[in-house]
């Protein structure tokens, strides 16, 4: 599978080169939650972080780095399969400096989400905040490779969004209050209100290939099955439900958006459809395990409640569809890689 997506890359990539546009694009700008995060929590006093093992037992040089996994994200997978010799590094990081931010840079924080009410619970970084970063980046990238060489890293990069699952699983789906003012139809409204505003945002500093992930099945994560599923393993249909929901808004507002910003190459990335079919055909992927995470117990750690004092943290990760009760293994997160660039190849042709 990796292969025929090289392939398919480089078919593309050939066919861009014919019209004068680039092979590959020119970096990587990345918004977003724990999905995405590699890091920037790291110094921050909140509960959400991953900079401990188990987390990155099976990273480059087995050093937990703040990613939520035990080894690579999706995006890792992806900026790889690009070309690119390095990931971009977390902004918040000593990483960041000089030329490693010339290739784009890392602005997501776990357990945030499209709605400020959320990382505000849990102390970690807004997505308006990640924006002030992200334009504070820019200014640093001007005055390291001047004006001309910036705005070319600015507009020729690939920009990705992934948020949103912590606004339904660790805000709406606990919070009555919450409940009451919006239904599940116009608590999506609410957050793909932000969404569009967020896109107009990175429009107008110059973003124009924009990659945003849908939501996963919310229902399948082990944590959502112990917490909303009444005692069964299955996934949780209504939670489920109010993902789909949400996706088909997103999606709507994807065309919107598009339609009223001709020059804007943007993807909504379906990963519902490949998460799902994981967890329902795992064989098919070499997987065995789909409800039960490989930390801790499985049913509820994440985060700092997933930790090396756990006896029952599963020794091999490589058959498990979950790492951490709401994270995928590096295993999954390569599978996942796979049919999200797919889908992403419109953003490099
Ligand atoms: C812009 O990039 C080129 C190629 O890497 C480099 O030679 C040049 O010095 C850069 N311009 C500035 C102002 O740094
Ligand atoms: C885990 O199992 C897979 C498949 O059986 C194997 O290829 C891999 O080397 C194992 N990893 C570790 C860390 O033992």
């Amino acid at each position: 599978m990796a292969g025929a997506v090289t392939l398919l890359l480089l078919l593309v990539g050939l066919a861009g080169l014919s019209e004068g546009q680039g092979l590959v694009p020119a970096g990587f700008i990345i918004f977003g939650d724990s999905v995405v995060d590699v890091g920037n929590n790291n110094n921050r006093l909140t509960p959400v972080k991953a900079n401990f093992p188990p987390y990155g037992r099976d990273f480059i040089d087995h050093t937990p780095t703040g990613r939520f996994c035990n080894g690579k994200l999706a995006t890792d997978f992806a900026v790889e399969n690009l070309g690119f010799a390095s990931y971009p590094p977390a902004y918040l990081s000593e990483q960041a400096t000089g030329k490693n931010l010339l290739s784009g840079a890392n602005f997501a924080s776990g357990a945030s989400g499209y709605l400020e009410s959320t990382s505000i619970l849990y102390n970690v970084i807004p997505l308006n905040q990640q924006l002030r970063n992200y334009k504070d980046y820019r200014s640093k990238v001007e005055r390291i490779a001047g004006r001309m060489n910036a705005t070319a890293l600015f507009t020729g990069s690939i920009y990705v969004v992934t948020t949103g699952t912590s606004d339904y699983v660790q805000n709406y789906l606990i919070n009555p209050l919450l409940q009451k003012a919006y239904t599940p139809d116009q608590f999506a409204d609410l957050l793909v209100q932000k969404f569009r505003t967020f896109v107009q945002a990175l429009y107008k500093l110059g973003a124009r290939r924009i990659g945003v992930t849908s939501l996963p099945p919310l229902g399948c994560l082990p944590a959502a099955i112990t917490l909303f599923g009444g005692g069964s393993d299955d996934c949780v249909a209504r939670l489920n439900d109010d993902a789909a929901v949400f996706n088909k808004k997103l999606n709507a507002a994807g065309r919107a958006l598009k339609k009223s910003h001709p020059r804007l190459k943007l993807v909504v990335l379906d990963i519902y459809s490949p998460l799902l079919d994981l967890i329902r055909h795992p064989e098919n992927n070499g997987f065995s395990e789909t409800r039960q995470a490989c930390c801790g117990t499985g049913t509820i750690e994440a985060s700092v409640l997933c930790n090396a004092a756990w006896p029952w943290t599963c020794a091999n990760a490589t058959g498990y569809v979950f790492w951490d009760s709401f994270h995928t293994t590096e295993a999954a997160n390569q599978v996942l890689a796979d049919a999200l660039l797919t889908q992403a190849i419109h953003l490099i042709s």
